[in-house]
């Protein structure tokens, strides 16, 4: 199942919203790989990119919720930290374990579903913040 980036996504910051975009992209690309069974080299290239990725996503999305004094800063950071180690997880299983349909299955609901939620629930509040002030 690949993941597609609709209306019902959007924050409002561009800046956010362009980086959502992009984690979809990467999301799907991983999956890809998963499900077409690509080689090791080509699989761990994604997984590298989306892990990189989601560092810098985070790292800006938390500089404009410093600079906007956003009041949830920090149960969001958390948010943000776990879901850091769930993707490692994912990372290090497929290591030792490959693309099996259970890791395939926990890149679609640990990192697909979580992604869509987290905009859904947290990113809205925060670019409706910056919007507001
Ligand atoms: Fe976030």
């Amino acid at each position: 199942m690949a993941y597609s980036w609709d209306k019902s996504l959007e924050t409002g910051n561009f800046t956010i919203d362009e980086q959502h975009k992009s984690l979809i992209n990467a999301i799907n690309e991983l999956l890809e790989a998963c499900s077409k069974g690509k080689g090791r080299t080509e699989v761990s290239k994604t997984l590298d990119f989306l892990q990189n990725y989601v560092v810098k996503h985070f790292a800006d999305e938390e500089r404009l919720q410093i600079q906007s004094s956003y009041p949830d800063y920090k149960s969001h950071r958390e948010k943000h930290e776990s879901f850091k180690i769930t993707v490692k997880g994912i990372a290090e299983e497929y290591e030792k374990g490959g693309a099996t349909i259970q890791l395939v299955a926990k890149v679609n609901t640990s990192i697909g579903g979580w992604l869509i939620s987290h905009i859904k629930s947290e990113d809205k509040k925060v670019a409706a913040h910056i919007l507001s002030r």
